[in-house]
């Protein structure tokens, strides 16, 4: 019944609580109880205590109540606030009965029956047209296997409701699927005892003014009085998606006063955000996966990998940070071509460098991660140095002249701070976390903007506890922004109805989203998932007898090395501080098309697979990975499916056949002076295959970068894009993105730096733009 989803909410208890019980009289019976009314179901749930007792054990059992319109056709309650581990009560009407039962669960399958409490149906119980109530008497109730409640104090409770019926109406150990909604409330049982408890058992008439130890109370002739749902707080700004796109843009907004809720659907990641997810050999520290930049290569081979978005068919991070907590970390600044009006961008956008300074200025790179000032595990970049000088190639520090990208290689350049992970999550996200005018709200789902026609009013969450309904208002002139990537963004518009038809109308089939679309005629076509781009990437394997290809990092979340991991528990250096990367380089090309295109290599020792027929040595063994980047043409579609999961729906790499030949001309080209670095073998492709069958070959889904942008791009008008030169979402008042998913094509290299800077230009523009709160 009660769902996973419950189980994770917890920890947000205290904080986003939206209703509080309070005391009700009920019309029928005239008991007073203490409880709420869920507003969007209108289910009243209450609970009467007996008196407390000044000496002695407590009394360990209570009077409760459900009373349901009959759209109900089962409710359930958690005594303890979750699924798992809590004695949960069900009821349904059965003709002119209530059916019920105590039922437990240990796991997320149907919670079976229960001994120990005893559950007495009490006589103002009624099934008639409109509604069904259930009153009941619960004893031996305020413990059970692995729990209790202490009625001197408050705690969280949660209901479940379903509109779909039990299997067997007749069985009280009827099986039934899971609810179809669920909520939670707060309340201070202490004032939830009441003098009368033993006459309302017996039936006795009570004094009409004995009032419950909670007051004030309520009327005694009117409908169960609603618990007073907290208001949800209207925002400024509210922002959707914590990752650097959404960081930055809080933090800048909040600097400027703003009054503005960051909305995260994860949790935390690094340790200083409240992360414990450590490898073995790190427990007991702050140093969690998403802090040691040794543990990179392991996001992909994790056992429980719990911080990948599962309703995203390519690799994205759900937690704090997004992208930026799990990724490699390879930073650059931007060029100045990235921001050109030749890949797209308004001509008020070309001056980025003060942007990219204010970047900087936060977050400088470093090429020397450990702390101690030493390299490690260099040898790759020694082996490709050499291959790359034959080739005429300049080495430089790469972010020191970022608009020289033509035959240059320099050590890899990472956003790492004291030998562990920085990012925007370390530095903005910190900033922004210590004005009171910043709010945050994790494991906190967005499905779509509130709007009425062209003015967005709020957010809907997946969180009924705000407000009742999940709704989390704007203030007059409010703005909303989306930061939830590349494939999130374009999903939360089309469950807003904006985008083409053919994803809207999946949306609206969806039972659950289906009902909270915007009707047909304010849909917004724009071109949303449309014209996206990712670099397609191919990997060349090699070996070196130089190379320590470190076990291919296999080991480093379990078994790592004694020495490296001691090393990088006391002083945060060696081994551990880097990521795989270690040299990237650049060469510029020109198609037959008459356009430049560049590509980029990032090598690492280690690989993601081999195809040989060649012995090798696996200790050997290190990867060049080539991408196409600035200049690629090729574009293609991301979107939804039935089951609203986001995923490329046309894939982006080699659609024009120029993009491929000009990459088959980089890997041949890296290789060619191969002879002329003893020992250097090319394992993958062997000897058996030349690169072009070796490229014809290779499966599409393994190009994959991971660096989507352009599925919202910026442009001119809403035939070509989809949000304007300012952010603003064509066709509507106060909608904006604020991610990868503006920028109109891809940047030089991995994109996460030139997204920041991206960032810090969007935001000043959206707060230089009139009209806004
Ligand atoms: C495996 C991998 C490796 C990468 N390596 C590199 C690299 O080395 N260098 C580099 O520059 N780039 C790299 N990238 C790309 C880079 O991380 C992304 O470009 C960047 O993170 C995009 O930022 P964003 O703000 O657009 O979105 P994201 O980083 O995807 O952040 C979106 C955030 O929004 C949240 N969210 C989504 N939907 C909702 C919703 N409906 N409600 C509430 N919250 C929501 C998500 O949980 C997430 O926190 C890598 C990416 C991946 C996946
Ligand atoms: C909302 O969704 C998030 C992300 O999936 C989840 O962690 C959270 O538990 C959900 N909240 C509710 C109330 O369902
Ligand atoms: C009370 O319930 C527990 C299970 O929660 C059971 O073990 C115990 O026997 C019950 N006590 C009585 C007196 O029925
Ligand atoms: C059914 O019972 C409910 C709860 O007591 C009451 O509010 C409602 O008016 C009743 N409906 C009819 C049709 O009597
Ligand atoms: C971990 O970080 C938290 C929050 O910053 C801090 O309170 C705690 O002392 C840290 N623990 C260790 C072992 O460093
Ligand atoms: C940590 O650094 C200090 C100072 O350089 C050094 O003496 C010590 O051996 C290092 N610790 C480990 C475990 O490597
Ligand atoms: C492995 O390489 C051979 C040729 O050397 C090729 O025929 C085969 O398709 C490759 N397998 C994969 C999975 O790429
Ligand atoms: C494989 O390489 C490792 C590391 O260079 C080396 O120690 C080992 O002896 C090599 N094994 C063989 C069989 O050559
Ligand atoms: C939209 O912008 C594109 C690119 O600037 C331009 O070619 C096109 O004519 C514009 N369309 C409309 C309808 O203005």
């Amino acid at each position: 019944m009660i769902g996973r989803a419950l189980l994770a909410l917890l920890p947000l208890v205290g904080s986003v609580l939206g209703q509080t019980a309070a005391g009700y009289t009920d019309p029928d019976n005239g008991w007073q109880f203490t409880g709420i009314t869920d507003p969007v179901h209108d289910v009243t749930y209450g609970l009467i205590f007996p008196p407390l007792v000044s000496s002695g054990p407590q009394s360990t059992e209570f009077i409760g109540e459900f009373i349901t319109p009959i759209a109900a056709e089962w409710l359930g309650f958690s005594m303890g606030g979750a699924m798992l581990d809590n004695l949960l009560l069900v009821a349904w009407p059965n003709g002119n009965d209530i059916i019920a039962s105590t039922r437990y669960a240990t796991d997320y399958v149907q919670p079976t029956e229960y001994d120990g409490p005893t559950i007495t149906t009490l006589p103002s119980s009624l099934v008639n047209s409109t509604h069904w109530k259930w009153v009941f008497r619960c004893q031996n109730c305020t413990s059970w296997s692995g729990g209790g409640i202490d009625t001197t104090s408050g705690a969280a409770l949660a209901w479940a409701f379903s509109s779909v019926g039990v299997d067997d109406p007749s069985d009280p150990e009827s099986t039934f699927q899971e609810h179809t909604d669920f909520g939670f409330f707060g309340m201070d049982f202490s004032t939830a005892h009441n003098a009368n408890y033993q006459s309302y058992l017996s039936g006795t008439p009570t004094s009409p003014t004995g009032p419950p130890s909670s007051t004030p109370t309520g009327p005694t002739t009117t409908i169960p009085i609603t618990g007073p749902t907290i208001a949800p707080t209207p925002y400024d700004y509210i922002i959707v998606g914590a990752g650097p796109g959404g960081i930055i843009t809080a933090d800048r907004l909040t600097e400027a006063g703003k009054n503005v809720l960051l909305i995260e659907r994860g949790g935390p990641s690094t340790g200083e955000t409240g992360g414990t997810y450590t490898a073995p050999w790190a427990a007991g520290t702050n140093l969690t996966k998403f802090d040691i930049p040794g543990l990179f290569e392991s996001m992909f081979t994790d056992a429980n990998p719990w911080y990948w978005c599962k309703d995203i068919t390519v690799f994205a991070g759900c937690l704090l940070g997004g992208g930026t907590s799990v990724n490699g970390a390879l930073y650059w600044y931007p060029t100045t071509n990235d921001f050109s009006t030749a890949v797209g961008f308004p001509q008020s956008w070309t001056n980025h460098q003060p942007y990219t300074d204010k970047m900087t200025a936060r977050l400088p790179s470093t090429d020397q991660p450990s702390t101690d000032g030493q390299r490690y595990l260099e040898q790759s970049f020694n082996v490709v140095s050499q291959l790359l000088q034959g080739q005429g190639y300049s080495q430089i520090t790469i972010n020191d002249n970022p608009n020289y990208k033509d035959h240059v290689y320099g050590y890899s350049a990472f956003d790492f701070i004291n030998g562990k992970r920085g990012g925007p999550v370390a530095t903005y996200f910190q900033t922004a976390s210590a004005r009171s005018n910043f709010h945050y709200m994790d494991y906190t789902l967005v499905s779509n903007v509130v709007r009425n026609g062209a003015t967005i009013t709020g957010v809907q969450t997946n969180n009924t506890a705000i407000g009742g309904n999940g709704i989390i208002p704007l203030n007059p002139n409010g703005r909303v922004i989306l930061s939830a990537g590349s494939l999130g963004s374009p999903r939360i518009l089309f469950q807003s109805g904006i985008g083409p038809s053919d994803m809207i109308s999946l949306v609206q089939a969806d039972p659950t989203a289906g009902p909270k679309l915007v009707p047909q005629s304010e849909w917004i076509n724009l071109p949303v998932g449309m014209n996206v781009m990712d670099n397609p990437s191919i990997n060349l394997v090699f070996t070196h007898p130089s190379i320590d290809a470190y076990e291919n990092w296999a080991d480093v979340w379990s078994d790592p090395r004694p020495a490296d991991a001691a090393q990088y528990l006391e002083n945060q250096s060696g081994v551990f501080a880097g990521a795989s990367p270690k040299l990237n380089f650049w060469r510029a090309y020109s198609g037959s098309d008459g356009r430049t295109r560049y590509t980029q290599g990032t090598v690492r020792p280690g690989a993601a697979s081999t195809n040989t027929s060649i012995p090798f040595n696996s200790s050997q063994i290190f990867t060049i990975t080539m991408y196409l980047s600035t200049g690629i043409t090729s574009r293609g579609r991301v979107g939804i499916d039935a089951a609203l999961r986001a995923q490329p729906l046309v894939n982006p790499w080699f659609a024009d056949p120029v993009d491929k030949t000009v990459l088959l001309q980089a890997l041949e080209d890296v290789v060619s002076n191969i002879n002329t670095v003893s020992g250097m073998t090319m394992i993958t492709p062997d000897r058996t295959q030349t690169i072009q069958e070796y490229v014809d070959a290779y499966d599409p889904s393994t190009m994959d970068s991971n660096h989507w942008v352009a599925s919202n791009r910026i442009g001119a008008n809403s035939t070509v894009g989809v949000v304007d030169e300012n952010t603003l979402v064509f066709g509507t008042d106060n909608l904006f993105i604020v991610d990868a998913s503006i920028i109109p094509s891809l940047p030089m290299g991995n994109p996460h730096g030139m997204l920041m800077s991206t960032a810090e230009q969007a935001v000043a523009k959206i707060l230089a733009l009139a009209g806004g709160p």
